[in-house]
């Protein structure tokens, strides 16, 4: 099991709620090959890993193969991680429009030459790629990359099963993934896309064969799903089914890791605030209630707020809902003439490393 890399999620507190439920791949948010090589102060930052976390994985996003094969490199050479997911289905117009993200894989040549510098330049180091099915139903990618991933090396795939238009919207298209498995049978799979509880990840291991499963939404304001997902897979019925006041103990747990990662209390508490409704999501909590712990600028003001949660409320039932992002675009934005031909190979310019999140 994968906890799917989310930027302005996956971070090194967070991922170590995650961990501790099971064993798995945890993956930091997404760093950008440009900011890595010029080791922007706030990249360095967001690389750091708890001293719990092993194996550490690091999602590269880039767009130019040399500076994706010096990125490698230098996670290889200077022990930074001990493995290297590559991002190729961030949908963000920004992006896109630029011909980076889920834009990418269609210009199979240049997805050819990333992953072969990115293979090359990280020594023992397991490369995996991480992608959209494509930029939308009329240009499906996912097949070709597949196979050009198994031919330059890539250790693993994971799926995202919605095209770049579909964004997070509709739901994911597991058949895709089962369509993956059998094209490339040579190396794992791991099917992604509305995994909202542990269940649902045995019915997309039933019904696609992957190998994994990455999960990103599901686990929002619920790390203890992984311990559901190991449960599942070991065969076990047994789920987490925390009360009001053990929640509120992760919660506080959360908040105090973000401290550590911020340095400057407020700024902790501000990146915790999109944390508490997806935490609290079906419990009974009034208003005023929410909306204290969702605005504490510092540690003593939300554990003061949490203490006054009702601590035996039971856990709602029917909250393995969706979470998070949602929605479908109109249209996904591309440079001009970009699907004209599928086998050229402009290498995007650096602006479409500029400013990205999200996949
Ligand atoms: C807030 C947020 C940030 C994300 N950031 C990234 C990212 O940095 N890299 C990436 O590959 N995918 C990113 N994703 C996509 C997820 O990894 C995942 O593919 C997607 O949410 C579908 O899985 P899910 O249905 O389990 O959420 C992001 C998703 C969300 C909701």
């Amino acid at each position: 099991m994968v906890l799917a890399p989310m930027a302005g999620i996956t971070n090194a507190p967070f991922r170590v709620l995650c961990r501790e439920q099971g064993a798995g791949l945890f993956v930091c948010e997404m760093i950008t090959t440009r900011a890595l090589v010029e080791r922007n102060p706030k990249t360095m930052r967001m690389i750091r890993f708890d001293e719990s976390e092993k194996p550490r994985s690091i999602q590269l996003y880039g767009v130019d193969p040399a500076v994706v094969g010096r990125a490698v490199r230098m996670i290889a050479e200077e022990d930074l991680a001990d493995h290297v997911d590559l991002n190729f289905g961030c949908p963000v117009p920004k992006v896109t429009r630029r011909g980076g993200g889920s834009a990418l894989p269609y210009k199979r040549n240049l997805l050819r030459r990333i992953l072969r510098e990115a293979v090359a330049n990280a020594g023992p180091l397991p490369v995996t790629m991480k992608m959209r099915k494509g930029i939308d139903d009329d240009h499906l990618t996912y097949l070709d990359a597949g196979r050009i991933a198994v031919e330059e090396g890539v250790a693993a795939i994971a799926l995202h099963a919605r095209t770049a238009k579909q964004h997070y919207g509709g739901v994911a298209d597991w058949e895709a993934i089962a369509r993956l498995k059998e094209a490339v049978p040579e190396i794992p799979v791991l099917g992604n896309g509305d995994i909202w509880c542990a269940d649902d990840a045995l019915r997309m291991v039933a019904r696609t064969g992957c190998d994994g499963v990455v999960v990103g939404r599901g686990c929002l304001g619920r790390p203890w799903l992984f311990k559901d997902l190991q449960n599942a897979f070991d065969g076990s019925p047994e789920r987490a089914r925390p009360t009001l006041g053990e929640v509120a103990g992760v919660m506080a747990r959360h908040a105090e890791g973000l401290t550590g990662c911020f340095d400057i209390e407020r700024y902790a508490l501000a990146d915790f605030r999109k944390h508490v409704g997806w935490y609290l999501k079906g419990f009974t909590v009034g208003s005023e209630l929410r909306r204290e712990l969702a605005t504490a600028e510092s540690l003593d003001g939300l554990r003061a707020g949490l203490a006054r949660l009702e601590h035996d409320q039971p856990w709602p039932p029917n909250t393995d809902t969706p979470r998070g992002k949602s929605g479908e675009r109109a249209k996904v934005l591309l440079p001009d003439g970009w699907l004209d031909d599928p086998w050229d190979c402009p290498v995007p310019d650096g602006d479409a490393e500029s400013d990205i999140s999200g996949g």
